[in-house]
């Protein structure tokens, strides 16, 4: 497993992350296991947020793992809040009430790291700074970070809060990659020059700001895997023919080009199964020569311009 130090933090973090938003379908002893599992792979960071499973899957990893100073060293522990039903809310008064149900949940005295779901359209990044100060300033959170936020949303954010944001949680996959897309066709009148990201991944490099890459192995909005998907044949074709030169399970090599990376993004795995967890955890640090990476790109139908 490979290791990055998170910028801005004294975190070192295993570069692939247990992602607890699907655990909520499990028994206590399959999350037992899952996290038990997740630990062995050397997997030492687990992200949550308090809507997942309407904050059961907070509740129900805590009594998993029966909570404890032992365990809760061992791990960096992430949750986000900011998405409510039906609407976004990033208020002082939301957050403060989302942290301290996250902690409650969790059984643990603070989040390592709080990220902000999703970007609130009536933000007040006043509101937000005082939040984090008291979040802070009381040992309930060490750092903050944002999700789905794009360049000019954070230098908002970064006017008020006097705290980094070390974090941006984004959806990143083989078949989902407009913050690639749009760089790559920079200064064409082609649609793939659309920017639709605001150039966040370079943003977030000039930045120090470390991206987590959320469903790596979903096709459009939760709309299923794409392995065996009639349409990416090409695809998946080109992830088994790189995974068999490195003994890879085809999730290890999806994986794999994630990693590849130089940004040094971190991949949050969603599978509720030990055996695909370890089998995707093969791809946290194998070699990819850029001909491959740029194959493995272009089999998943972009354009190389
Ligand atoms: N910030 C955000 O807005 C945001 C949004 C979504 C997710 N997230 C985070 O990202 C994490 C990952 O998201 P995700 O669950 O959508 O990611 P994912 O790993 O791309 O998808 C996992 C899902 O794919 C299924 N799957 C089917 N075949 C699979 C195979 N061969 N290998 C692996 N999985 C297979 C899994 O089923 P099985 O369980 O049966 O394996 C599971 O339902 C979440 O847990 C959450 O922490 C963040």
């Amino acid at each position: 497993m490979k290791n990055i130090t998170i910028a801005n933090t004294g975190l070192t973090s295993s570069n692939i992350v247990m992602g607890c938003m699907r655990i909520n379908s499990l028994s206590l002893s399959e999350i037992d296991g899952l996290v038990k599992t997740a630990l062995d792979q050397g997997i030492n960071f687990f992200d949550h947020a308090d809507k997942y499973g309407g904050g059961a899957s907070e509740t129900l990893f805590s009594q998993a793992i029966g909570m404890n100073s032992r365990l809760r060293e061992k791990m960096i522990i992430q949750s986000k809040c900011c998405i409510r039903q039906d609407f976004y809310d990033a208020s002082k008064e939301y957050i403060l009430e989302a942290v301290d149900g996250s902690l409650k949940r969790l059984q643990t005295d603070f989040l390592d790291i709080l990220l902000l779901h999703r970007p609130d359209a009536l933000i007040e990044p006043e509101e937000v700074a005082e939040a984090f100060e008291i979040l802070h300033s009381s040992g309930k959170v060490k750092y903050f970070g944002v999700s789905n936020y794009n360049p000019m949303q954070i230098e908002l954010l970064k006017k008020y809060v006097p705290f980094p944001l070390v974090i941006n949680q984004l959806q990143y996959s083989v078949v989902h990659t407009p913050m690639i897309d749009e760089g790559m066709a920079a200064n064409m009148a082609i649609n793939q020059s659309i920017e639709r990201t605001g150039h966040v991944l370079d943003y977030c490099r000039l930045n120090d700001i470390t991206i987590q890459a959320w469903s790596p192995f979903q096709k459009g909005f939760f709309e299923g895997p794409f392995f065996m998907d009639p349409k990416y044949v090409t695809l998946n074709k080109a992830l088994t023919d790189y995974g068999e030169k490195y003994n890879l399970h085809i999730t290890g090599a999806a994986v794999a080009w994630i990693t590849r990376h130089p940004a040094n993004m971190q991949v949050i795995l969603g599978t509720t199964k030990p055996e695909r967890l370890i089998a995707a955890c093969q791809g946290s640090d194998v070699p990819m020569t850029r001909q491959e990476w740029y194959g493995i790109y272009k089999a998943a139908g972009n354009m190389i311009p």
